[in-house]
């Protein structure tokens, strides 16, 4: 497989919250393959804007130190490295008063796309915004790019939209869900619009139902304090599982084209039933002799934060009446394993005597890791017996489908770097869309505070705890393994 790579146009992205550790971790390593696919041509730099006093000197260090840890084998090829190092360079920025502004509108080179990658804390969103007007740093053209969590209920997020609005057209507005720009989430639209067969089934009179699992082995690294605050639901179900329920569900957009897209996404948050407190569990991992329990690793001995839930969501159209959708994310669980899948009604009768199981199609969208799609299909078991049938998967792995092409695919984030340079807001966030999700969030998280609900515990390394189990079994159901 060749793959194609289109240049973009030379761009000055600044990177306000330089020296963090999304910086050194994912967005360098991204854009140095980027610039090594030769996608990012010679004449674009990046700016790093941040508060030390490092010099672009000291930056590069910084960032080669980062591409050597998290990305060594790109940092292996001496030559290509030292070639981008060249094109960084870095301002010391004093993010809410004046120092540094001058020298960044100096190093802006006219012609260039301008880019400015937020990422700093949402409190500092719009002292940033105000700066890059009043020194006339940003412009009609400018884009900015700003990361979750894109605030914590629905009136902080308001806020937000209303203080980037002052100073930026919702155009110019870059809000970044790294599950949108993961290959096989993209695969998702594919799959579902670049074929015929699977359209005329994906409705209501043949989906029994449909399971959304994003399962992690990690727990909360050290990331504690704002874990604390947020958990699973803000942290990983209002945007990575949101944005995964909507593509599975919306309606085919026209186009393939930002707000064509955003338009049907928004339809499903907005008809999402509310959630009954019985088909909501949370859970928080506990500790092993061995291991420190969420709350011991937090430093919180009372806390009610969840690190898992599950919930059964209904979408209120005529598509999906009736069809539960059961989602569930955690920490800690026994294989980084996140997977889509679609599961169809049992046949109406069977004609074989004697075949008494249930046998039923399940599509399942793999995520990661081991990306791909397998469809469980009934054949015959090979052999003498008589009809005897069985289920099998029809495995397709990307990697091996599609041969080197696919060890090639630029990750998450590289993707959507290059995609606010192109100027395409398809696989970002629009404002309504991330307020329609919180209104929905909002009232379940008041919920459970309000019933003071406490998370079952876990063991690590388990699926969760059992009350996740009984969601699905109460109704004749069962999850899917996690598995790696
Ligand atoms: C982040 C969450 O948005 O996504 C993390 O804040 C989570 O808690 C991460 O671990 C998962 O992303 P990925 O790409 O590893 O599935």
């Amino acid at each position: 497989m060749v793959s194609r790579v289109i240049p973009v146009d030379p761009f000055d992205l600044v990177i306000f919250g330089g020296t963090g550790d999304l910086a050194r971790r994912k967005i360098l390593p991204g854009l140095l393959r980027r610039f090594h696919a030769g996608q990012m041509t010679a004449d674009s730099r990046v700016i790093g804007a941040a508060r030390s006093d490092l010099g672009a000197e000291g930056w590069r260090s910084l960032i080669r130190e980062g591409i050597e840890e998290f990305a060594p084998a790109l940092a292996a090829d001496r030559d290509t490295l030292e070639a981008f190092l060249e094109r960084l360079d870095y301002v010391s920025i004093d993010a809410t008063g004046d120092g540094g502004w001058d020298r960044l509108c100096d190093l802006m080179r006219p012609g260039a796309v301008r880019a400015f990658y937020f990422s700093v804390a949402p409190s500092l969103f719009g002292p940033l915004a105000e700066r890059l007007h009043a020194h006339r740093i940003a412009d009609r053209e400018s884009r900015i790019v700003v990361e979750k969590p894109f605030g914590r209920d629905l009136a902080s997020a308001r806020a937000l939209n209303r203080t980037l609005a002052e100073h930026f057209d919702e155009s110019q507005i870059y809000r970044i869900d790294h599950y949108l720009g993961k290959e096989t989430v993209q695969n998702l639209m594919a799959v579902r619009f670049g074929n015929l067969l699977f359209e005329p089934l994906w409705n209501n009179h043949y989906v029994d139902h449909i399971q959304i699992t994003v399962a992690e082995t990690v727990g909360v690294e050290g990331r504690g304090d704002y874990y604390d605050k947020a958990g699973a639901m803000r942290d990983m179900v209002q945007n990575h599982l949101m944005q995964l329920l909507c593509l599975i569900a919306m309606e085919p957009p026209s186009r393939f084209e930002a707000d064509a897209v955003r338009d049907e996404k928004l339809k499903v948050i907005r008809a999402l039933k509310p959630v009954r407190p019985h088909h909501i569990v949370r859970g928080q991992y506990d500790g092993t002799p061995s291991a420190p329990s969420y709350r011991e690793e937090v430093g919180n001995p009372r806390s009610f934060t969840e690190t898992y839930i599950a919930l059964r969501v209904e979408i209120a159209n005529w598509r999906w009446s009736g069809v539960p959708f059961y989602l569930r994310t955690g920490k800690k669980l026994r294989a980084r394993h996140s997977e889509i899948a679609v599961v169809f009604k049992d046949l109406p009768h069977s004609i074989f005597e004697g075949d008494d199981r249930p046998h039923r199609n399940i599509l399942a969208i793999r995520l990661q890791p081991n990306e791909g799609i397998d469809l469980t299909v009934t054949i015959k078991e090979p052999g003498p017996g008589g009809m005897r049938l069985t289920d099998v998967p029809l495995d397709m792995t990307f990697a091996k489908a599609l041969g080197n092409g696919a060890e090639d695919v630029p990750d998450a984030y590289e993707r959507l770097v290059m995609d606010v340079i192109r100027g395409n807001q398809t696989l970002f966030m629009r404002g309504d869309e991330v307020e329609a999700a919180w209104a929905w969030t909002d009232p379940l998280i008041a919920g459970w505070e309000a019933r003071n609900d406490v998370p079952k515990l876990y063991d690590p390394g388990s699926s969760g705890p059992d009350d996740a189990m009984m969601l699905l079994h109460r109704e004749g159901r069962r999850w899917r393994d996690i598995r790696a």
